[in-house]
């Protein structure tokens, strides 16, 4: 049975239980509702079809395989699992995984090193939960969407910061075919390879990252849209891309030893709302962005563009807030 399967499984297993249920409620309506009642009928009979076909799905299968069976903490690895581990599926390369997890005992980073097979389609991410069903059930990661969208999967590859679920395992390796995760940096560690994003999401939020109006009613009672057009939706597009990854935090060297600065990717939502023409704000956001903390605390080392998984490219969208901080400035003498 494959993976696809098991929910199916599920699926057929309870639904199985339906058809008791509605032939009671069915009963009771029959007696008062004849018409609702042949409505309710047909839906036991549809329920008692696909719950039979469960229950012999089961039947034949006798339980869930092994490899689809969910390890709870302090439980041993299923024997056919065990057996399942050492085996090379077709086409699959042996790879070595290694992991930096944090030893809260000794204080310091503990490696952790897993033999695994996979083939040319597996992701980081993948692989890291293969690792958790098969070898490690405690290995802790953050993910969610699984393709490049909610930004929460974020971590360290061979030296890289990179969107777990978006890298290729196997492009990834090095000579030895191995390759190193490890939690990101630039955020308080909280567990394995899950950081602590609440600093980060505070920058997001003191940049003020939505539409300033003079006009509050108006801003919440609108009457017309805002047009636009596409010359004007462009000069801030790219820069609305971002998902919040917070890999650009992680690959900046000022984030990581300034614990004060802001950081390209709340530089680059300034940016944003600055050159979107719906906003009124702009004098306030560059004033905001002028000081060492913000736009000029960057030194420029562009590591936070080359990061960013989107092209967001927030290291040029703070030179060109710099550079509009001077011609305002400029304006203004
Ligand atoms: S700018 Fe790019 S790297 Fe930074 S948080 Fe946004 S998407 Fe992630
Ligand atoms: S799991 Fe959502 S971006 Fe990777």
């Amino acid at each position: 049975m494959r993976r696809d399967s098991r929910f199916m499984v599920f699926l057929y297993a309870g639904m199985a239980l339906v058809p008791l249920f509605l032939f009671l409620y069915l009963v009771a309506v029959i007696a008062y509702a004849p018409a609702e009642g042949l409505m309710l009928g047909l839906a036991a009979a549809w329920m008692i079809i696909f719950g039979t076909f469960g229950s012999v799905e089961i039947y034949k299968h006798g339980r869930l395989p092994a490899e689809q069976m969910p390890l709870i903490p302090g439980q041993t690895m299923a024997k056919d699992l065990e057996s399942e581990r050492g085996k090379r599926p077709k086409g699959a390369e042996q790879v070595t995984v290694k992991i930096k997890r944090f030893n809260p005992d000794t204080k310091k980073f503990d490696e952790e090193s897993y033999d695994v097979y996979e083939d040319r389609l597996a992701t980081v991410l993948d692989t890291l939960l293969k690792i958790k069903s098969q070898h490690d059930n405690t290995l802790s990661m953050r993910y969610s969407c699984r393709m490049g969208i909610c930004g929460s999967c974020g971590m360290v590859a061979n030296g890289k910061p990179v969107l777990a679920c978006e890298t290729n395992l196997l492009s990834e390796l090095d000579e030895n075919k191995s390759i190193t995760v490890e939690p990101m940096q630039g955020h308080p560690l909280l567990k394995d390879l899950v950081t602590d994003f609440d600093s980060f999401f505070e920058k997001h939020e003191s940049v003020e990252p939505h539409l300033y109006r003079n006009d509050k009613a108006e801003q919440y009672s609108a009457e017309k849209a805002y047009r636009q057009t596409r010359k004007q939706v462009n000069e801030f597009l790219p820069y609305s891309y971002c998902i919040m990854c917070g890999l650009c935090m992680d690959a900046c060297p000022v984030v990581n030893s300034n614990t004060e600065f802001v950081g390209p990717q709340a530089l680059s939502q300034v940016y944003r709302y600055y050159k979107d023409s719906r906003d009124q704000g702009s004098k306030r956001r560059l004033l905001d962005a002028d000081n060492l903390h913000g736009a000029w605390g960057c030194e420029f080392s562009g590591s936070c563009s080359k990061a960013c998984p989107k092209g967001v490219d927030p290291a040029s969208a703070i030179q060109l807030l710099k550079a509009s901080i001077m011609a305002d400035f400029g304006e203004q003498l």
